[in-house]
């Protein structure tokens, strides 16, 4: 591994809320002045290193002082105790507009804007056109930037940022106000600078994006670092944490886990053809196949397969156990297959955990999680709302007598 680009250590930040402003004179001199200043930690002993060229998520309920950091990270506020060090030339987008001078043009605000985050003029005005494009703002850019809508004000903002060429990118929530195209441009931008070596913090609500772009991800708590992790592992914790009303049977997601005497090697997803795919039609066949090794012999293993929505939600969970296909014992390679005639999912995206387990299945030999993606294209029957179509006729009777038939 190359050096940490970031290093968090120890950092606790806290903020003085002043309280009972328009309490009278004599009740706050009584009570004298700790009573009227509240002490709030944002957060508390924050530690982890982010490594240079990786993509680093921040997620965390509201409040649980992901922007906190992200400042202090850039340097606008300054943590009570510990420190942060940052190699390299820091570029960061905010919140919403912050930078931008409202009775300035989006001309004159990406001057001030890009002076800000130290880039020269010459160089400024040799970007400007690309700024600008990326931004997809060339007709109201002589307007003042208190006209844009919160997404111009984004793209403006984070086609700055990136343009600066930054070692460090630190970018809030915001990028969830443009659009989908601006958001696939931004994906692109990211890869590139990663592919750069360049070093990326992400704050990010949406799971999946986080998911996508993040190596590596710090779940905050209340102020508190929680997990930090690969971004699979903390992702799938906290889904699983938020969604507390949804049990997923115990299991505690991640990767890959289990004692490894034997393992599903690779996993296949083959359409009617017999050909590897990732994408299948409601109705038609499909195979799920489980290429696996057993490393020493192993009695009555069970192979099993979950379906799970990207969200977390369990839709099937057969086994051989359950099919009554378990052999007495096991050694070396093979393959098994998984196969619906009809695979009755409706569209939508669907992750694959695979395992193998012993008779009891509460031991895992190897259990890996969301091994494969796939998406359900419309086919027969369509339905339109649900994850299954579970076959349902529908059918209409008359009640006798009744004369009207519309
Ligand atoms: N300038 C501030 N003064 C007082 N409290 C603040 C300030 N900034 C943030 N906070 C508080 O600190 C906590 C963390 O906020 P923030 O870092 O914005 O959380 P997040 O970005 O995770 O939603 C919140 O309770 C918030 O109200
Ligand atoms: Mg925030």
């Amino acid at each position: 591994m190359s050096e940490p680009s970031i290093v968090v250590e120890g950092v606790s930040k806290r903020f003085r809320l002043y309280h009972e402003r328009n309490q009278s004179l004599k009740v706050a001199l009584l009570r004298g002045r700790r009573a009227v200043v509240d002490e709030f930690w944002a957060l508390r002993d924050v530690s982890f290193e982010v490594p240079q060229g990786s993509s680093f998520g921040l997620i965390g309920e509201n409040g649980s002082g992901k922007s906190t950091l992200l400042k202090c990270m850039a340097r606008i506020l300054r943590p009570e105790t510990g420190s942060i060090s940052v190699v390299g030339k820091v570029s960061a987008l905010l919140e919403l507009g912050a930078g931008f001078h409202p009775e300035l043009s989006g001309r004159e605000n990406v001057f001030l804007n890009g002076a800000i985050l130290g880039l020269p003029q010459k160089e400024l005005q040799r970007k400007f056109d690309e700024i600008v494009a990326f931004a997809g703002l060339e007709q109201f850019i002589d307007q003042p930037v208190k006209n844009y809508s919160s997404g111009m004000y984004v793209r403006l903002g984070f086609s700055v940022a990136i343009n600066v060429d930054p070692d460090v990118l630190l970018v809030d929530e915001v990028l969830a106000v443009g659009d989908e195209v601006f958001q696939r441009k931004c994906n692109e931008k990211f890869a590139d600078l990663k592919s750069r070596g360049k070093t990326i913090v992400l704050v990010s609500h949406a799971m999946t994006s986080v998911h996508n772009i993040c190596d590596r991800v710090a779940w905050l708590d209340h102020g508190q670092v929680k997990m930090v992790d690969a971004a699979r592992k903390v992702v799938d914790e906290y889904v699983g944490a938020v969604q507390v009303d949804r049990t997923v049977d115990g299991e505690d997601g991640g990767e890959r886990w289990g004692s490894g005497e034997a393992r599903v090697e690779t996993v296949e997803l083959l359409d009617a053809n017999g050909s590897s795919v990732s994408r299948i039609r409601t109705g038609e066949a499909a195979t799920i196949r489980l290429h696996y090794r057993f490393h020493e012999p192993v009695d009555k293993p069970v192979f099993a397969v979950t379906i799970q929505t990207l969200d977390g939600t369990h839709v099937s969970g057969p086994t051989t156990r359950d099919a009554d296909q378990v052999p007495d014992r096991l050694l070396g390679a093979g393959y098994v297959d998984l196969t619906f005639d009809r695979m009755m999912l409706l569209p939508g995206t669907f992750d694959i955990n695979v395992s193998i387990q012993d008779y009891s299945c509460l031991h895992p030999y190897d259990f890996r999680h969301k091994v494969l993606r796939f998406d359900v294209e419309p086919g027969e029957p369509h339905e339109s709302f649900g994850l299954v179509a579970l076959g349902g006729r529908w059918a209409r009777t008359e009640d006798t007598g009744t004369e009207e038939t519309t």
